[in-house]
This record gives structure tokens, sequence and C-alpha cells, in this order.
């Protein structure tokens, strides 16, 4: 029997590791003739990662899956929107030089058959071409947002459009993604950047000559987008979500060397979707103006809640890590907590998974990470989007407008790129959270409860998602270079 083995390259950036690292148990699981290999670059800072990939080695003890730390880069860059291009391009004869070591060492059965790499390592491609093996792109965001990226670069390089100009623009866009049209206002930051948006379309460009990409969604949750892709020039693609790390949350709880006991017992206590939960994050705070907003909306609102409230980073870089208060009270309206002590919790770091599974929970306020969209679809819990980031914006968009599974406090709330909202008043977020809460039993409310059911046979045998695994696992061997 020939062993096909894989080469896995994430990048550091916690969300995308764990789940790039539940894919390669995904694939060891389902065929015995699959081992990984995970290539783990590593940043400068971010104490995150470190405990992460230290525990792995002991955390994930399947033998065929094993993780080759690469040497420290210390690139000091804070250029806009080019740190991470050079920081990936800094680890490329790491990442050669460790594959050269795995042939060599490799036994007469086992064999490489290609490279999985994360969504902004395409670089890596030509490492992948040097040694004539496949690449494949895995792809921690939507089905719709890899959509967005296609449809950006034949715009920019083929009708020379120039997508900076969508910025501050009112406009209404046609992507053949979406069945409505999206409002450029809910646009990442990356693309409407003139630093950063060549380099961030060229990942589009370089993903249509890999031999296939595993989106991390499923097809009952965004048929459209998913049959789009085609059409777009996407190579093979395998929707093999939704990828969450449930199990791992326990794991990660120690970090911090508290396990949120007092938070489960907390809403233990609590009455049946209750409890509204406010988190935004691993990278989520708020300056103190905006927290004071929060802080009054929650009390005028009146509904129970758990609210996540992180300390700003205490030094402005290139990764902004926030960490938790010794005494929240300090940025909180005076006698906040107080008053509120009957009906609501402020905590720092949260154990999300946990939280949202918990019955006590009765609604979201969430930043729409793809990875806590995700997490809350599977637990049947609905949100309000406030993004913050990243694909954040558009992801919102795609929950509240395209898919009907959210409500909004905020759609087009920014953060990141120099480009920052105003601060959302008491009386917006207390809107939002009321039509969150006050909602049960809506239209949306139900989808939301049917889309976790499918979420989870998904991935059951039959399921959608189990069917693209199967699908990729043969193209993967079929693909193997002949030797
Ligand atoms: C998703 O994000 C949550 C919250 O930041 C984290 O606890 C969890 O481990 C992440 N899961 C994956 C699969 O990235
Ligand atoms: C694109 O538009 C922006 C904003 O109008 C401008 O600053 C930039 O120079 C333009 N880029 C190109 C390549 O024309």
């Amino acid at each position: 029997m020939t062993h096909a083995e894989l080469v896995f390259v994430p990048i550091p950036a916690i969300g995308h590791l764990i789940s790039m690292v539940e894919m390669a148990k995904l694939l060891v699981d389902r065929d015995p003739r699959l081992s990984v290999t995970v290539l783990i670059m590593k940043l400068p800072f971010d104490a995150d990662v470190d405990s992460y990939t230290n525990s792995l080695a002991t955390s994930v003890a399947a033998t065929r899956i094993r993780f080759v730390h690469l040497p420290c880069e210390n690139i000091g860059t804070e250029i806009l929107g080019s740190f991470l291009t050079d920081f990936i391009e800094s680890n490329k004869p790491h990442v050669k030089r460790a594959v050269a070591e795995l042939v060599d060492s490799a036994s007469s059965t086992q064999q490489l058959a290609g490279f999985v790499l994360d969504m902004v390592c395409t670089t890596m491609i030509d490492l992948a071409d040097e040694l004539g093996v496949p690449s494949y792109v895995f792809f921690t965001s939507s089905a719709a947002f890899l959509g967005m990226m296609l449809h950006l670069q034949l715009l920019q390089d083929e009708h020379h459009v120039n997508i900076t100009e969508f910025k501050d623009s009112a406009s209404e866009l046609d992507f053949p993604s979406f069945t409505n049209l999206l409002p450029a206002k809910v646009l990442p930051s990356v693309v409407l950047t003139k630093e950063s948006v060549r380099p961030f379309l060229e990942h589009a460009k370089r993903m249509r000559a890999t031999k296939g990409i595993i989106v991390n969604t499923f097809d009952e949750l965004e048929p459209h987008a998913v049959r789009s892709l085609a059409g777009l020039g996407a190579p093979a693609v395998y929707p093999v979500g939704p990828i969450l790390s449930l199990n791992g949350e326990t794991k990660e709880k120690d970090i911090d060397g508290h396990r949120g006991d007092d938070i489960m017992e907390w809403l233990d206590k609590q009455p049946p979707s209750s409890v509204v939960f406010l988190c935004f994050g691993s990278r989520g705070w708020f300056g103190e103006d905006q927290v004071k907003q929060m802080a009054c909306a929650l009390e005028r609102s009146g509904h129970r809640f758990l609210w996540s409230l992180r300390r700003p980073p205490l030094s402005k870089g290139q990764v902004e890590i926030p960490s938790d208060y010794a005494d929240p009270a300090e940025v909180l309206p005076e006698g906040f907590l107080h008053r509120t002590a009957s009906v609501g919790k402020v905590i720092g770091w949260a154990p999300q998974a946990a939280v949202l599974a918990h019955r006590a929970i009765g609604g979201f306020v969430s930043h729409c990470g793809w990875n806590s969209t995700l997490e809350s679809l599977w637990f049947g819990v609905r949100v309000a989007t406030w993004p913050l980031r990243a694909e954040q914006q558009f992801n919102a968009f795609e929950l509240v407008v395209e898919l009907g599974l959210a409500t909004e406090i905020k759609m087009d709330y920014r953060r990141d790129f120099r480009m920052e909202s105003g601060i959302l008043t008491a009386d917006e977020i207390e809107g939002g959270i009321r039509k969150l809460m006050e909602e049960a039993g809506s239209e949306s409310w139900k989808k939301v409860k049917e889309v976790s059911e499918k979420s989870r046979k998904a991935l059951t045998e039959g399921g959608s998602s189990y069917l693209s695994l199967g699908r990729l696992i043969d193209d993967i061997l079929n693909n193997m270079p002949l030797i």
C-alpha cells in the first residue's frame, strides 16, 4: 500500500491554524493511506499560538499527523498590508528545506501527494511546482467570500477596474456569488486599500491554478455561492465544513489558567434562551467610550447578559492582542456592575463554544468572524452582527441580507487598516439587542434552527460535506504524480 503524504502550511493565526489541524484530523481519520505533516511558521509574538502549537504534540495523538516547527523569522516591518506577505515570503526557504528533509527521510512506500496551503500562502505554490506535486488551498472563510475574491480579481485584471475606488462609495455591486446586490460599504478593508489590494487579489489569481479549494462551509448553507464558483473560474471546490474545534475548547481554556467554570455555573442558573452573549473574537476589543455606550444599552434593554469585555492591547502593533481587565469596573459606568449584578455577568476571555452550547443563551452579539459564524449556526444561536475587521462586514451582510440568518446591530462598522467607524450609540445597540432577543419564533429564528440541523447532517455519513471529503481524498490520490 502506498502512503500519501500531504504537507499542510497554515498561517500562525489561531483560527486558521486550529481549522487546518482539524482538517488534517478529518483526512487521516477517513483514509488510512493518508498522512499529514503540518509545517508551523513562527511569529516573533503571539503567546496564544505558541501555547496551542506546543500542546498539539501531545493532544493530537494521531500517529499520521506530524508537526514541524520552522525557525523564527524576525521581520519588523510595519508597512500596511505587507507584513503577512513578507512574513510568508521569508518562510519559503524554511518550507523548502523542511519538505526536502521529509522527502529524503520517506520510506519507499511513502510518497509526497501535494501541498495544502492556507488561503494566503499561495506563493508557496511555487515550491509545489518545483517539486512537481499538486497544490490545494484551504479556504477558512465562506464560499461567498471566495467568489468575491475571484470576481474582484477579474474586475481588476481583465476589466481594469480600480477596486479601491469603491471606498466610501454608496454603490451596490452585482456579484455572481450573491442573489442580492452587495453594498460596496461591506467590502473588506484589504481590497479598499491601495497598498494591499493587489497582493490580496493575487491570491485569487493563483488559487485558480491549483488542483482544488477546500472550503470551510457546507453546501446547504450557501448553495448559490457554491454553485457560482465554477463560473468564476475556480478549480474543483470541496465544501467540507463546518470544521469546528469543539473539543479543543477545553484545551484552550487552560491557556490563561482558568477554565471558565464560574461562567458555566452562572449560566446554569439562568432561564432557557434568556441571555444575550456578547463576544468579539480573539482580537476583539473596544475603547472606553464605546464600552460605556454598550453598558448603557445592556442595562436599558433589561435582558440578561454575558459580556466578554476585553482590554485594548497595551501596545499598538501589527497584531492586536487584547487582554483581560483586572477590574472591569474601571471602564464601566459608575455603579453598573452593582445595578446589573442579578441579571448580568461581565467576563474577560470566554469559552465561546461552551457558552454557545448552553441552553440559557438566547442570542449572540458577534463580530461575525467566519469561524464564530459557523459555531453559532452549529448551536442554533441567532446572531446580531457587529463586525470589526477582515471580511467580517461581508459575512454580516451575507448572514443578514443574503441568508436571512441574523439581525443587525451594524453591518458596516469597521476598525482596521486605519479605517475607523464612529462610536455606536447606546440607542442603536439597545435596538439591535431587543430585536435579537425579542424575535424568538420569527422566520429567521426558525431558519437558524433548521440550518443548525443541516450543519450536523452535512458531516455525518452520506451528508454533503462527508461526500465532498471523500471526493477530495479520491482526487488527492488520483492527482499524485506517478513515480
Ligand atoms: C473559533 O474561534 C473560537 C473563538 O475565538 C475559538 O475558541 C475556536 O477554537 C476557533 N475554532 C476554530 C476551528 O478555529
Ligand atoms: C485607484 O484609485 C485610488 C483612489 O481614487 C487612487 O489613489 C489610486 O492611485 C488609483 N490606482 C490606480 C492604479 O490607478
